[in-house]
């Protein structure tokens, strides 16, 4: 049998139907709390004043509704909404473009905003402080730079490294959002939501054993259903049981506590490659075979939430109950 992990790869399949199953308005925004409640006196006091609302950033691990919520409020403000993402702007000429294109109140979107070039970064600086941009014209003794005025706009960044921000770019934003993960009935909910959108036939334990497993990541509760729904569709009547979801997950290796096999790939080798002493996360992305920045960004948050990993002054250690979760016996000279 074919054995799929769920990884953080998307197919263009998959990321059509996560469009889809976003939620357009503030109000069918489940989870977040905190950051609704913010936003939704932000955008109605802006409203208000008939002004574009305050450049907003949105920090937090992968799939929690970053993008999701920059769509929303383009939504409630009734503007257009713009997107790109750090790496693909390259140069302060590429992010003038961008900027004078938007119309008065737009939001421009920029994904992964910590990967913004330096140069490209100091563009934005007079952008969000002024609404205009410093344009230089001609080279050595003879150039000249001049002031270009820009639409009143609003700068929405998402990043999930709020650490590699530097602290000009960070306190230029207004409103300050760290997404959390979502809770078991958060995830419950939006799964029973997705479901009704994608017509899938599903019971609440079925639902409820997807957000269990859907590591606090509403994007991955949203993946997870539609194989689950493959299963189900193949293998039994087509409605989603807590028996479909339990099956189908354990074929996809994705575990009780939603862990996916390079989940249980780095306890295991911190358990067993440096018998559960204090390690660099270096070290043990190297000792996996996957990028540093990645194990950092998208594996350990959850592990460290879930008290598997616990970070000290002397690096990374897994905890009592990581051994316990995966049936290891703690080595001798582990601390
Ligand atoms: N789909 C993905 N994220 C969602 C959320 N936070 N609320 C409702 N539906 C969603």
């Amino acid at each position: 049998m074919e054995r799929r992990t769920i990884s953080t790869e998307f197919t263009e399949e998959d990321e059509k139907i996560e469009g889809s199953l976003r939620p357009q308005k503030l109000a069918e925004y489940i989870g977040q709390q905190k950051a609704k409640k913010n936003l939704k006196i932000y955008i109605e006091a802006a409203k208000k004043r008939g002004e574009p609302l305050d450049h907003v950033l949105f920090f937090g691990p992968p799939g929690l509704g970053k993008t999701t919520l920059a769509g929303i409020i383009a939504n409630e403000m009734g503007v257009n909404l713009k997107t790109s993402a750090g790496p693909a702007i390259e140069k302060p000429g590429d992010m003038a473009a961008i900027l004078n294109n938007l119309h008065e109140g737009d939001i421009l979107f920029i994904d992964e905003i910590h990967r913004l070039n330096r140069q490209v970064e100091e563009t934005l600086y007079p952008a969000m402080e002024d609404f205009a941009i410093d344009i230089v014209i001609g080279k050595g003794a003879a150039a000249k730079s001049i002031r270009l005025d820009l639409p009143k706009f609003t700068l929405v960044g998402a990043t999930t490294r709020a650490g590699m921000l530097t602290a000009p770019l960070r306190d230029r934003f207004g409103v300050v959002n760290r997404l959390e993960f979502y809770t078991v009935e958060e995830l419950q909910e939006i799964i029973l939501r997705s479901a009704g959108v994608l017509k899938v036939e599903i019971e609440k334990e079925g639902a409820a054993e997807l957000a269990r497993r859907a590591r606090g990541t509403p994007r991955l509760a949203n993946r997870l259903l539609k194989r689950v729904r493959d299963f189900a569709q193949v293998k039994y009547d087509g409605k989603i049981t807590k028996q479909v979801a339990e099956y189908a997950l354990d074929l996809l290796e994705v575990d009780r506590l939603g862990l996916d096999r390079i989940d249980r790939e780095i306890l295991t080798a911190m358990m067993e490659n440096f018998s559960g002493r204090p390690v660099g996360l270096e070290s043990v992305a190297t000792t996996i075979g996957e990028d540093a920045g990645t194990v950092e960004e998208v594996y350990e948050p959850y592990l460290v939430q879930n008290g598997l990993i616990v970070r000290t002054p002397r690096g990374r250690m897994v905890t009592d109950l990581a051994y316990r979760h995966l049936g290891v016996a703690k080595p001798a000279g582990a601390p």
